[in-house]
Protein backbone atom coordinates (compact mmCIF):
# COMPACT_ATOMS: atom_id res chain seq x y z
CA UNK A 1 0.00 0.00 0.00
CA UNK A 2 2.63 2.51 0.53
CA UNK A 3 4.98 0.82 -1.31
CA UNK A 4 6.81 1.29 -5.25
CA UNK A 5 3.76 -0.92 -5.98
CA UNK A 6 1.66 2.10 -5.57
CA UNK A 7 4.00 4.00 -7.99
CA UNK A 8 4.34 1.97 -10.39
CA UNK A 9 0.48 1.25 -10.93
CA UNK A 10 0.31 4.79 -11.21
CA UNK A 11 2.32 4.17 -14.55
CA UNK A 12 -0.55 3.02 -16.57
CA UNK A 13 -2.05 5.94 -16.80
CA UNK A 14 -2.67 7.19 -20.64
CA UNK A 15 0.22 9.58 -21.10
CA UNK A 16 -0.70 12.95 -23.09
CA UNK A 17 1.27 12.87 -25.67
CA UNK A 18 2.52 16.75 -26.09
CA UNK A 19 5.42 17.88 -24.35
CA UNK A 20 4.95 19.39 -21.04
CA UNK A 21 6.70 21.63 -18.89
CA UNK A 22 5.92 22.75 -15.23
CA UNK A 23 4.67 26.20 -15.87
CA UNK A 24 2.10 24.60 -18.03
CA UNK A 25 -1.10 23.74 -16.71
CA UNK A 26 -2.48 20.35 -16.20
CA UNK A 27 -5.66 19.35 -18.04
CA UNK A 28 -9.06 20.28 -16.55
CA UNK A 29 -10.94 17.08 -15.80
CA UNK A 30 -13.99 18.65 -13.73
CA UNK A 31 -15.85 20.84 -13.25
CA UNK A 32 -15.31 23.24 -10.82
CA UNK A 33 -18.94 22.72 -8.81
CA UNK A 34 -18.03 19.20 -8.28
CA UNK A 35 -16.62 17.37 -5.61
CA UNK A 36 -13.43 16.17 -6.56
CA UNK A 37 -12.87 13.66 -2.78
CA UNK A 38 -15.84 13.70 -0.74
CA UNK A 39 -15.33 11.85 2.54
CA UNK A 40 -18.49 10.79 4.62
CA UNK A 41 -17.55 9.93 8.00
CA UNK A 42 -15.02 7.68 7.39
CA UNK A 43 -12.58 5.87 9.50
CA UNK A 44 -9.80 3.74 9.54
CA UNK A 45 -8.88 0.86 11.80
CA UNK A 46 -5.88 -1.54 11.09
CA UNK A 47 -6.51 -4.86 12.17
CA UNK A 48 -3.15 -5.95 13.02
CA UNK A 49 -3.11 -4.04 16.23
CA UNK A 50 -6.73 -2.68 16.18
CA UNK A 51 -5.49 1.28 16.19
CA UNK A 52 -7.71 3.62 15.09
CA UNK A 53 -5.73 5.87 12.82
CA UNK A 54 -8.85 8.09 11.74
CA UNK A 55 -11.98 8.39 13.11
CA UNK A 56 -15.65 9.68 11.48
CA UNK A 57 -13.79 12.19 9.20
CA UNK A 58 -16.58 14.14 6.76
CA UNK A 59 -14.73 16.43 4.22
CA UNK A 60 -15.78 17.49 0.76
CA UNK A 61 -12.99 18.76 -1.15
CA UNK A 62 -14.32 20.64 -4.52
CA UNK A 63 -12.34 20.15 -8.06
CA UNK A 64 -10.12 22.65 -8.48
CA UNK A 65 -9.21 23.63 -5.41
CA UNK A 66 -6.55 22.88 -2.46
CA UNK A 67 -6.82 21.56 1.02
CA UNK A 68 -3.98 21.49 3.54
CA UNK A 69 -4.08 18.30 6.25
CA UNK A 70 -2.16 19.53 9.30
CA UNK A 71 -1.58 17.69 12.79
CA UNK A 72 1.08 16.44 15.21
CA UNK A 73 2.83 13.00 13.91
CA UNK A 74 0.44 10.04 14.36
CA UNK A 75 -2.68 12.18 13.98
CA UNK A 76 -3.45 10.51 10.88
CA UNK A 77 -2.50 12.51 7.96
CA UNK A 78 -0.86 9.77 5.88
CA UNK A 79 -3.34 7.35 6.75
CA UNK A 80 -6.55 10.15 5.73
CA UNK A 81 -4.16 10.61 2.59
CA UNK A 82 -3.86 6.83 1.69
CA UNK A 83 -7.67 6.82 1.69
CA UNK A 84 -8.06 9.76 -0.30
CA UNK A 85 -5.91 7.93 -2.96
CA UNK A 86 -7.76 4.60 -2.28
CA UNK A 87 -4.84 2.99 -1.33
CA UNK A 88 -6.53 2.37 1.85
CA UNK A 89 -10.12 0.95 2.38
CA UNK A 90 -12.02 2.55 5.41
CA UNK A 91 -13.76 0.38 8.08
CA UNK A 92 -16.28 2.81 8.19
CA UNK A 93 -17.88 5.51 6.42
CA UNK A 94 -18.13 6.17 2.36
CA UNK A 95 -15.14 8.04 0.19
CA UNK A 96 -16.57 9.40 -3.63
CA UNK A 97 -13.49 10.60 -6.26
CA UNK A 98 -14.52 12.53 -8.25
CA UNK A 99 -18.30 11.52 -8.17
CA UNK A 100 -17.93 7.45 -8.14
CA UNK A 101 -18.50 6.07 -4.57
CA UNK A 102 -15.40 4.09 -4.27
CA UNK A 103 -15.60 2.41 -1.24
CA UNK A 104 -16.47 -1.11 -1.89
CA UNK A 105 -15.05 -1.20 -5.54
CA UNK A 106 -13.34 -4.17 -6.76
CA UNK A 107 -8.83 -4.07 -6.69
CA UNK A 108 -8.83 -3.53 -10.06
CA UNK A 109 -11.28 -0.41 -10.88
CA UNK A 110 -9.69 0.97 -8.05
CA UNK A 111 -6.14 0.55 -9.42
CA UNK A 112 -7.45 1.97 -12.48
CA UNK A 113 -8.70 5.10 -11.24
CA UNK A 114 -5.40 5.61 -8.95
CA UNK A 115 -3.24 5.22 -12.45
CA UNK A 116 -6.01 7.33 -14.20
CA UNK A 117 -6.35 10.33 -11.71
CA UNK A 118 -3.88 10.38 -8.43
CA UNK A 119 -0.44 11.41 -8.47
CA UNK A 120 0.76 11.00 -4.95
CA UNK A 121 4.42 12.16 -2.64
CA UNK A 122 4.96 9.16 -0.78
CA UNK A 123 6.27 10.39 2.87
CA UNK A 124 8.66 8.39 2.50
CA UNK A 125 9.42 8.33 -0.92
CA UNK A 126 9.62 4.93 -1.93
CA UNK A 127 11.89 5.53 -4.92
CA UNK A 128 13.89 3.18 -6.67
CA UNK A 129 17.23 2.38 -5.53
CA UNK A 130 19.63 1.50 -8.49
CA UNK A 131 17.61 3.44 -11.00
CA UNK A 132 18.50 7.51 -11.48
CA UNK A 133 16.71 10.08 -10.78
CA UNK A 134 15.52 10.18 -14.27
CA UNK A 135 14.19 6.97 -14.34
CA UNK A 136 12.46 7.25 -11.79
CA UNK A 137 10.55 10.00 -12.44
CA UNK A 138 9.43 8.07 -15.11
CA UNK A 139 8.17 4.99 -13.26
CA UNK A 140 4.55 6.38 -13.52
CA UNK A 141 4.97 5.99 -17.39
CA UNK A 142 6.49 2.35 -17.95
CA UNK A 143 3.47 0.33 -19.03
CA UNK A 144 1.79 2.86 -21.08
CA UNK A 145 2.31 1.75 -24.98
CA UNK A 146 3.97 4.06 -27.37
CA UNK A 147 5.72 6.32 -25.08
CA UNK A 148 7.70 9.00 -26.72
CA UNK A 149 10.63 11.08 -26.69
CA UNK A 150 8.88 13.62 -24.92
CA UNK A 151 8.33 11.74 -21.67
CA UNK A 152 11.59 12.37 -21.07
CA UNK A 153 11.70 15.93 -22.09
CA UNK A 154 8.79 16.30 -19.33
CA UNK A 155 10.57 14.84 -16.86
CA UNK A 156 13.74 16.49 -17.24
CA UNK A 157 11.46 19.68 -17.08
CA UNK A 158 10.01 18.55 -13.97
CA UNK A 159 13.42 18.17 -12.65
CA UNK A 160 14.72 21.38 -13.62
CA UNK A 161 11.88 23.23 -12.10
CA UNK A 162 13.36 21.27 -8.90
CA UNK A 163 16.82 22.34 -9.27
CA UNK A 164 18.09 18.68 -10.46
CA UNK A 165 18.94 18.99 -14.10
CA UNK A 166 22.47 18.11 -13.05
CA UNK A 167 21.58 15.21 -11.19
CA UNK A 168 19.00 13.61 -13.61
CA UNK A 169 21.58 11.15 -14.44
CA UNK A 170 22.48 10.06 -10.75
CA UNK A 171 21.19 6.92 -8.87
CA UNK A 172 19.01 7.95 -6.67
CA UNK A 173 20.88 6.71 -3.67
CA UNK A 174 23.63 8.74 -4.28
CA UNK A 175 21.13 11.85 -4.32
CA UNK A 176 20.25 13.68 -0.71
CA UNK A 177 17.76 13.40 1.28
CA UNK A 178 16.10 16.57 0.41
CA UNK A 179 17.14 15.62 -3.56
CA UNK A 180 15.54 12.55 -3.29
CA UNK A 181 12.46 14.29 -2.35
CA UNK A 182 12.40 16.50 -5.10
CA UNK A 183 12.50 13.35 -7.63
CA UNK A 184 9.46 11.97 -5.83
CA UNK A 185 7.77 15.27 -6.16
CA UNK A 186 8.71 14.90 -9.69
CA UNK A 187 7.35 11.54 -10.20
CA UNK A 188 4.15 12.29 -8.61
CA UNK A 189 3.67 14.94 -11.34
CA UNK A 190 4.80 13.35 -14.62
CA UNK A 191 1.65 11.85 -15.84
CA UNK A 192 -0.15 15.43 -15.01
CA UNK A 193 -2.91 13.95 -12.58
CA UNK A 194 -6.03 15.53 -12.00
CA UNK A 195 -5.78 14.90 -7.61
CA UNK A 196 -2.04 15.36 -6.56
CA UNK A 197 -1.78 13.91 -2.82
CA UNK A 198 1.32 14.97 -0.97
CA UNK A 199 2.50 13.39 1.96
CA UNK A 200 4.74 16.00 3.90
CA UNK A 201 6.11 16.96 0.43
CA UNK A 202 8.49 19.52 2.08
CA UNK A 203 9.93 17.47 4.88
CA UNK A 204 13.23 17.39 3.58
CA UNK A 205 13.46 20.80 1.33
CA UNK A 206 15.11 24.12 2.34
CA UNK A 207 12.97 26.95 2.66
CA UNK A 208 13.49 27.86 -0.98
CA UNK A 209 12.71 24.86 -2.75
CA UNK A 210 9.49 24.64 -0.48
CA UNK A 211 8.58 27.65 -1.86
CA UNK A 212 8.93 26.39 -4.99
CA UNK A 213 6.87 23.32 -4.48
CA UNK A 214 4.18 26.02 -2.98
CA UNK A 215 4.33 27.75 -5.94
CA UNK A 216 3.78 24.55 -8.19
CA UNK A 217 0.47 23.93 -5.82
CA UNK A 218 -0.71 26.81 -7.10
CA UNK A 219 -0.13 26.27 -11.15
CA UNK A 220 -1.63 23.18 -10.40
CA UNK A 221 -4.53 24.22 -8.85
CA UNK A 222 -4.79 27.03 -11.41
CA UNK A 223 -4.53 24.46 -14.22
CA UNK A 224 -7.32 22.20 -12.90
CA UNK A 225 -5.95 19.72 -10.52
CA UNK A 226 -6.89 18.92 -6.83
CA UNK A 227 -4.30 19.17 -4.44
CA UNK A 228 -4.23 17.86 -0.58
CA UNK A 229 -1.11 18.74 1.31
CA UNK A 230 -0.48 16.70 4.52
CA UNK A 231 2.18 18.76 6.23
CA UNK A 232 3.13 20.78 9.73
CA UNK A 233 5.92 22.60 7.75
CA UNK A 234 5.51 26.26 9.04
CA UNK A 235 6.09 27.05 5.71
CA UNK A 236 3.71 25.24 3.83
CA UNK A 237 1.06 25.65 7.04
CA UNK A 238 1.95 29.85 6.84
CA UNK A 239 1.32 30.28 3.49
CA UNK A 240 -2.33 30.64 3.52
CA UNK A 241 -2.30 29.03 -0.17
CA UNK A 242 -5.17 26.50 1.12
CA UNK A 243 -8.64 27.28 0.67
CA UNK A 244 -9.29 24.48 3.50
CA UNK A 245 -7.98 23.54 6.22
CA UNK A 246 -8.47 19.98 8.12
CA UNK A 247 -6.47 19.64 11.25
CA UNK A 248 -6.22 16.22 12.86
CA UNK A 249 -5.63 15.49 16.37
CA UNK A 250 -5.59 11.63 17.43
CA UNK A 251 -7.22 10.98 13.90
CA UNK A 252 -10.52 13.15 14.53
CA UNK A 253 -10.60 16.48 12.79
CA UNK A 254 -10.63 19.57 15.89
N1 LIG B 1 -0.29 -0.03 8.88
C1 LIG B 1 -0.57 0.35 10.12
N2 LIG B 1 -0.89 -0.55 11.05
C2 LIG B 1 -1.20 -0.20 12.32
N3 LIG B 1 -1.22 1.09 12.74
C3 LIG B 1 -0.90 2.03 11.85
C4 LIG B 1 -0.56 1.73 10.51
N4 LIG B 1 -0.31 2.89 9.85
C5 LIG B 1 -0.47 3.86 10.75
N5 LIG B 1 -0.83 3.36 11.94
C6 LIG B 1 -1.11 4.11 13.17
O1 LIG B 1 -2.08 5.09 12.87
C7 LIG B 1 -1.78 6.32 13.50
C8 LIG B 1 -1.70 7.43 12.47
O2 LIG B 1 -0.57 7.19 11.63
P1 LIG B 1 -0.26 8.13 10.41
O3 LIG B 1 0.94 7.57 9.73
O4 LIG B 1 -1.47 8.29 9.59
O5 LIG B 1 0.08 9.50 11.15
P2 LIG B 1 0.74 10.83 10.59
O6 LIG B 1 -0.09 11.98 11.07
O7 LIG B 1 0.96 10.72 9.14
O8 LIG B 1 2.14 10.88 11.36
P3 LIG B 1 3.55 11.50 10.89
O9 LIG B 1 3.45 13.00 10.98
O10 LIG B 1 4.53 10.93 11.89
O11 LIG B 1 3.83 11.03 9.50
C9 LIG B 1 -0.49 6.09 14.27
O12 LIG B 1 -0.81 5.84 15.60
C10 LIG B 1 0.11 4.89 13.63
O13 LIG B 1 0.85 4.13 14.54
MG1 LIG C 1 2.61 10.74 7.96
Amino acid sequence: MYSALTTAEQAARSLDRETWTPSEVPRPVASPARLAIDLDRVSKRFESDGSTAVAGISLAIPARSTCLVEGPSGSGKTTLLALMGCMLRPSAGRIRIDGTEVTRLPEDHLAALRRGRVGFVFQSHHLIRGATAVDNVEVPAIPCPGIDGRLRDRSMALLARFGLADRAHTRVERLSGGEQQRVAIARALVNRPSIVLADEPTAHLDADTAETFLALVNELRAGGATVVVASHDPVVCGAGLFAQVVRLRGGRQV
